[in-house]
């Protein structure tokens, strides 16, 4: 069984796809993991980040494995374990030279695809899930969220990690992002037609979880 989580950055997806994932003892594939680590291979190589040739020929050298470690997911990249390296700010404000040239996008759908093989029963999370990698997939979530609420949950979430950071300043940051991400021609975020959504505003991340297994349940 296949389950693809799509949304906005911030949206819950991700805590959401992980957590789901835990309860039905699927395994779980992070697609902005494979972005995110073309993007680093790219930063450390001195890459010009606009050269689309360039970014694919990354992309396309990448040996990523992923490996449950407790609650969430190691990444490892040709041994590597990349696991915070590609969770800096700096990586991700330069993600989208990984995700919008088509090249990139195609050498990593493939490899989404191929990493979805080995995995039996799996929880999918990205932005072109449902839409473009695993369209027959059998339960498509999208996950939304306000800007501000995104924005109010990523100041707590800094602050719980000690760093003040201004509202309109992450607010901004969020607003920017997702005018890339739904703008890009290929591999856009989009909702999938036959995708069940989620409004997360009102939700603890244990209440997106419940509606996501009454749905799951439902389809079963
Ligand atoms: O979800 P996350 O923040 O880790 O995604 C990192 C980057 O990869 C973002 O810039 C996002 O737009 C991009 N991405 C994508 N397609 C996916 C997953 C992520 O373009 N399926």
């Amino acid at each position: 069984m296949i389950i693809t989580i799509d949304g906005p950055a911030g949206s819950g997806k991700s805590t959401a796809a992980r957590n789901l994932a835990k309860q039905l003892q699927f395994a779980f594939l992070d697609t902005g993991a494979t972005y995110r680590a073309t993007t680093l291979r790219a930063l450390r190589e001195g890459v010009d980040l606009t050269d689309e040739a360039a970014m694919a020929d990354c992309a396309a050298r990448l040996e990523l494995r992923m490996q449950r470690r407790g609650d969430d997911v190691a990444v490892f990249d040709d041994g590597e374990d990349i696991s915070l390296a590609i969770r800096t700010e700096e990586v991700s404000a330069n993600a989208r030279y990984a995700a919008k040239p088509p090249a990139v996008r195609e050498v990593l759908v493939a490899l989404q695809r191929d990493m979805g093989q080995q995995l039996g029963d799996f929880v999918t999370e990205g932005r072109d899930q449902g839409t473009v990698v695993f369209p027959n997939a059998e339960v498509k979530f999208f996950v939304t969220a306000s800007g501000e609420e995104r924005a109010r949950r990523r100041v707590e979430q800094l602050a719980e990690q000690g760093e003040i950071a201004d509202f309109e300043t992450v607010l901004a940051n969020i607003l920017d992002r997702d005018e890339s991400d739904y703008s890009r021609a290929v591999g856009p975020l989009k909702q999938p037609e036959d995708a069940i959504v989620i409004n997360t505003d009102p939700n603890t991340p244990q209440q997106t979880i419940e509606q996501m297994l009454a749905h799951i349940q439902g389809s079963r």
